[in-house]
Formats: structure tokens, sequence, C-alpha cells
């Protein structure tokens, strides 16, 4: 775990760096280009154009060996209890590979193989109905990864069937979603691990009743007794368990609406790549290893230079969900300031993630990326090969994305200081051969990784998330009193607001 002296030891790097741009640092080591890349896979990583040096980069690696890095691997791997603070495993490894022999790691494996038959049980039953629309009701991550995966590999004109995902509380999300179809020729799938967070019950209330046959209404979820007290039948209800988190669920039965979106040849194939890059981290050692080179990354960014933000920018359009499914995946597992042992952390931890679709936030935000006082590093994205038959629209973005990288770093000189680009702004530049369902089950299980490995590199739980929990026991208190029921309200600014609230009510 990361003590304030290694982060004093890193920042002394940076400090040495200072006044060697990145165009310096990458003139004066030929080789860097190649050597600071790794491929696995379909998944090309460049980190040449990172803010650190050779020397810079074994002090990372030295603090990557103190933190046993492959232990730790080991340990995910093998369903060691990582998450201490709820005394479970996160076996989302086993749902995808089988590189472990521990009795917890293999029955897991077991389970989710068994629950793959009967999700195939669903879609050939489905394909073979009268559906053409599936309504997914979940939030968060039993939303984020079937929506990212359906939108970025769908059919342009959909294919067999249209998905439709209905996350957020809003009935206008749910009017929305539901106008235009027919019940009569959708089904609707509930998912959600604990079958009790409110936006799913009130959502799929709403499309049960709007369904009006139960026979079309499916769950994924790890309490069969509350969906089948909401009227699900069991033979309908596929399992999720406690040593999946919500935001690593995308592998198990919380995939279902992608089987549904691409047919479940394409969702096992979306999880052979993510098994392709769990049998690289687990096999390679550290200075080869894609997911701990992105998770030092993280670390020289954020304590290093001391970074507030991280960037994730997409160049291609099927993947704009990205930075939504990675802010929840991050931040969620490592927006932490106490450590595993509850004494609170003596380093940053994770910076805010926020991202969109290139060449889109060019014409955006880009302008303070180049210009702006804070440094932000960014993961950039591309595709090689485009699907889409407009090759010179595919040749711009790829050039677009070239562009923007080299000039982020190089920056470039004017005596018009309003015209000058300091440069030095550093990123990583990650490229996927094809938007295959391999390579973004492998780019998916990547980031999962450098997610983790983060945790252990400052020492805090990935795998909880109790700073959501305060604000839904408020919200529980207050609705009440937002229906206008009299309740004591002991806040006198949220007294005073709600008083605002009642007298424009119409
Ligand atoms: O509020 C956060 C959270 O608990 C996430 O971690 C989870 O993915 C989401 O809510 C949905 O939870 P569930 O699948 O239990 O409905």
């Amino acid at each position: 775990m990361l003590t304030a002296a290694d982060v004093a030891a890193l920042r002394a790097h940076s400090a040495r760096l200072a006044t060697q741009p990145l165009t310096a640092v990458i003139a004066n080591d030929p080789a860097r280009a190649q050597a600071f890349a790794l491929r696995v896979g379909p998944l090309y990583a460049s980190f040449a154009r990172q803010r650190y040096d050779r020397i810079a980069v074994d002090a990372l690696f030295a603090l990557a060996e103190r933190a046993d890095l492959p232990a730790a691997i080991r340990a995910l791997f093998d369903g060691t209890p990582v998450n201490i603070t709820e005394g479970r495993a996160a076996l989302h490894t086993a749902l995808r590979s089988n590189l472990s022999t521990t009795p917890p790691a293999r029955d897991a494996h077991t389970a989710a193989r068994t629950t793959r038959i009967r999700m195939a049980q669903v879609v050939a039953t489905l394909h073979a109905s009268r559906v053409t629309d599936i309504v997914s009701v979940g939030i968060g991550g039993s939303d984020l990864g079937p929506r990212l995966v359906v939108d970025a590999l769908r059919a342009p004109d959909h294919g067999r069937m249209r998905v439709h995902f209905l996350s957020n509380v809003d009935g206008a999300a749910a009017q929305r979603v539901l106008a235009g179809l027919d019940p009569a020729r959708t089904a609707a799938v509930l998912i959600s691990k604990s079958f009790g967070t409110q936006e799913t019950l009130l959502n799929g209330a709403i499309v049960r009743d709007w369904l009006d046959d139960n026979d079309r209404l499916y769950a994924v979820s790890a309490n069969v007794e509350r969906a089948e007290a909401f009227g699900i039948d069991p033979e309908r209800i596929l399992p999720m368990w406690d040593w999946v988190g919500g935001r690593y669920s995308l592998w198990s039965a919380v995939g279902l609406p992608v089987a549904l979106a691409l047919g479940m040849d394409r969702f096992e194939a979306l999880l052979a790549g993510a098994a392709e890059m769990d049998a690289h981290v687990v096999a390679t050692l550290p200075r080869r290893n894609l997911a701990v080179w992105h998770a030092l990354t993280a670390v020289w960014n954020r304590n290093a230079l001391e970074a507030s933000t991280q960037a994730v920018l997409a160049y291609d359009e099927r993947l704009k969900l990205l930075p939504a499914y990675l802010q929840q995946l991050v931040m969620e597992s490592l927006g932490k300031s106490v450590r595993d042992d509850g004494t609170p952390v003596v380093v940053q931890t994770v910076p805010v993630w926020w991202g969109g679709a290139g060449t889109d936030a060019q014409h955006s935000y880009f302008q303070a990326l180049h210009q702006g006082t804070q440094i932000v590093p960014a993961d950039f994205i591309g595709v090689v090969h485009g699907d889409d038959p407009y090759r010179d629209n595919h040749h711009a973005l790829l050039a677009h994305l070239l562009a923007q990288t080299e000039a982020l770093a190089n920056g470039k000189g004017s005596d018009d200081p309003h015209r000058a680009y300091p440069g030095n702004r550093p990123s990583t530049l990650l490229l996927l051969d094809a938007l295959t369902p391999q390579a973004l089950g492998t780019l998916i299980a990547f980031y999962e990784h450098s997610v983790y490995l983060q945790s252990v590199l400052w020492g805090i739980n990935a795998f909880d998330q109790f700073g959501v929990e305060l604000g839904k026991q408020v919200a529980d208190r207050l609705l009440p009193a937002v229906r206008g029921e009299a309740v004591d309200i002991d806040d006198p600014v949220t007294s005073a607001l709600l008083d605002e609230i009642h007298s424009r009510l119409l």
C-alpha cells in the first residue's frame, strides 16, 4: 500500500522531469515507442505519451513489487474474500474464465456455466416468439454494462430484437421508453442483484402493469424470493450471486439483454475476450502486464502529477457510453478515503473520471484540455477497422485520434501567448483491431483488472460502495414529506425547500 513517503518519492521524480517536456523525454529514448507499448489479443496499448521516463517507471514497478500484485491477482481469481468489509469474494473472473482450482472459484464457474444454459433457453424462446422489443429495467451495475455492450455491438438496424433500457426513477424515462411499444410484442427483464432498489422496483411495476402478462416478465436477481413476490415466475428468474459485485456483473445473467440483442454466440464471444485478458493478467509478470501498467500509470498521474481528473475519450461512436460505464466501475470502486483496515488513506485516491466521444468532444471541451490550467490525463480509445461503409469518415476519425494525442503531448510554440499550445499533456492510447464482441470483452476486463490493482496499490476495498447508502436512506425518510404527509423535518434547509416545492405544486 502506498505510503506518504512513496508519494514523496514519486513527486521527486515528477519534479526531476519538470524541466524535461514529453517531447524531450521521447526524443532522448529512441526505443520508447516500442518499449512502452503492449499488446494483448486485439488490444494494443501505448503508454509512450505518459509523463514518466524509464527511471520513474522503474520506481513505479518497485512499488508494484512491494505491493505483491501477482499475489493480489491470484487472491482475486482464487475467490479469497478480497471484499473484506463485506467478507465476500469478487469472482467475476470465474464468470468467463476457469483459471483457478480453488473450490469457491470452481463452484462459481460451474454455477455461471449452468446459468448460461438457462440464458440460452430464454434467448431461444424469445427469439422464436412474436416478441420484437425488450425493456431492460435496472440501474447502476444492473444497467450500464448491458447498455454499453448492446449500444456498441448492435446492428445499425437493431436486428432481430430492439432492446430499450430503463433506469432513471424519473417517470419521464418510463414514459419515453414505453411510448410506441406494443405490449403484446414486448418482453421485460428486471435486473437487480438485491431486488430492493427503489428505481428498479418502481419502474418494474410500471412495466409489469403495462405489459399485463407476466409470461413475458423475466428477472435476474440474487434475491429470488423478492422477485417471486413481485409476480415473476421462478422459471423466469435467472440467478445472481453474492460473489459478483453489481458493477462487475455484465458477464453473468445480467448480460441477458446483450444475449437477446446480439445472440448467445456473441455474448459467449464477449466472455471469451474477457477470458483472454484474464489469462494475460494472471500469468504475466508485472513488467509485461497491461493491467499493471495501466494501474501504475493511474497512480503516477494521481499521486505524482496530482491530476484530479482523468478523461476517457472514445474515438468510435459505438463506444460513446464507455465513459458512463467506466465512471461507475472506477469511481464506485475506488472512491474511498479509508483503507482496508479502517484507517484514513494518507494519499489521494481516485480522480474524477469523465469523458465522451471523439470527434464531438473536440468541439466541446478540448479547448480546456489543450490550453486550460489543469492537466487532464486521458485514455484515448480507437478502433482500427471501421465497420461502416464510409471509409473517408473512418480515415478522418483515425487521423483526429492520432492528431489529438500528438498535439496534446507536443504542443506548439507561438509568439502570441493566446495561440501557444503548452503541450506536455499525458495520454494513453488504446487501439482495438476491430469492435468485435471479443475485443470489447478484452477492453472491459482490462479496465476491471486495472481498477482492482489500483485498489491494491492504494490499500482500499474496490468491492464495497457504502457511500451510496446514506442518500438512499435520507430519500426514504423524505418521501412521505414530498407526498405531503405530515412529517417532522429536522433540517431547516430541507424544510424550507419542501415548503417551496409544496407552494408551487399545482
Ligand atoms: O446504488 C449503487 C448500487 O448498489 C450499485 O452498486 C448497483 O450496481 C446498483 O445500485 C443496483 O443495485 P441492484 O442490482 O441491487 O438493483
